[in-house]
C-alpha cells in the first residue's frame, strides 16, 4: 500500500485553532501560538521524511495586524526565535526557507533575518518551506500586477504579451509549483485570502483538529484523502 501511496509534492497549510486550543487549557493565546510553532517543526520534519518537496504555511496574514498589539508582538517574536533556531541549525535541518508576502511592512531586524535565512539555506537539499508572512492572496496579485504594469510602462514588455505564466513569474511564489493539497485545521472551511491564484486546482482537506493537536496520523489522513481524489484539471 505504502509503495503505491502518492505523496503530494507541494502541501499548503492554514494552521488554524491555536487560540481555541489555548482557551481550552485556560491559557493565554500566546501559549497556543507557541505550541503551534512547535507543531510546525514536527510537520515539516514528517513532510520531509515522506518525500514532500514543498510546504507552504500561513503564519501571518495581511489581516492579522488587526489583532491586539500584544498578540502581534507574540507572533513576531516567535518568528524571530524560529529563524534564529533554523539559522543556527541550517545544515542539520537541511531546509530551504523562503518567505512570501509583503515583507516591506515588517520590522527591519526581521527583514534582515529573512534575507539572511534565505541566503544561508538556498543551497540546502531538503524540504522547501515557504512561510507566508504579512501575506494576502489579493495583495500578492496586486503587487504582481503593479510590477508588471511598471515593466509595460518601461517598455520591457508589451501588454499583448501578458499571459498566465508571465503573471506567475511576478508572484511571490515564482518558480514554486502550485500546491497539490491544502490542509486547513480547526473546522473552518474558507480560504482566508490564502494563495488565491495558486490553489486553482488544489484538493482541499479540512479537519476539526486544532493546529497544536495536528499529528502524524492527521497528516497521513490528509494524504490518504488526496490519494482518493481523481485529479482531472478540468479534463475528462
Ligand atoms: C491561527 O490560529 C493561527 C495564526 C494566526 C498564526 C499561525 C502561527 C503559528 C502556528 C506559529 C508561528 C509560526 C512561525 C513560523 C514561528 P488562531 O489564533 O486564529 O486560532 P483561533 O481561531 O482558535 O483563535
Amino acid at each position: 500500500m505504502s509503495e503505491e501511496l502518492k505523496i503530494p509534492s507541494h502541501i499548503a497549510i492554514i494552521m488554524d485553532g491555536n487560540g481555541r486550543w489555548a482557551k481550552k487549557r485556560f491559557q493565554p493565546r500566546a501559549f497556543g501560538h507557541k505550541a503551534g510553532a512547535e507543531r510546525l517543526e514536527d510537520v515539516s520534519r514528517w513532510a520531509d521524511e515522506l518525500g514532500v518537496k514543498y510546504l507552504t504555511v500561513y503564519a501571518f496574514s495581511t489581516e492579522n495586524w488587526n489583532r491586539p498589539f500584544e498578540e502581534v508582538t507574540t507572533l513576531m517574536n516567535l518568528l524571530r526565535m524560529y529563524m534564529k533556531k533554523k539559522l543556527a541549525d541550517a545544515k542539520k535541518n537541511n531546509l530551504v526557507i523562503r518567505m512570501i508576502g509583503d515583507r516591506s511592512k515588517l520590522d527591519k531586524d526581521i527583514i534582515l533575518k529573512i534575507e539572511e535565512i534565505e541566503e544561508v539555506t538556498k543551497f540546502n537539499t531538503g524540504l522547501h518551506l515557504q512561510i507566508a508572512l504579512n501575506y494576502g492572496g489579493r495583495d500578492e496579485i496586486v503587487r504582481a500586477v503593479k510590477k508588471l504594469a511598471n515593466d509595460v510602462e518601461n517598455n520591457k514588455l508589451k501588454a499583448t504579451d501578458v499571459e498566465e505564466k508571465m503573471l506567475e513569474s511576478y508572484l511571490d511564489t515564482k518558480e514554486i509549483p502550485d500546491p497539490e493539497l491544502l490542509i486547513r485545521t480547526s473546522g473552518e472551511m474558507r480560504l482566508s485570502n490564502y494563495l488565491l491564484w495558486q490553489l486553482a486546482y488544489t484538493e482541499f482537506y479540512f479537519t476539526d483538529v486544532l493546529w497544536p493537536d495536528f499529528n502524524k496520523e492527521e497528516l497521513m489522513n490528509a494524504i490518504y484523502f488526496f490519494n482518493k481524489r481523481d485529479r482531472r484539471f478540468g479534463g475528462l
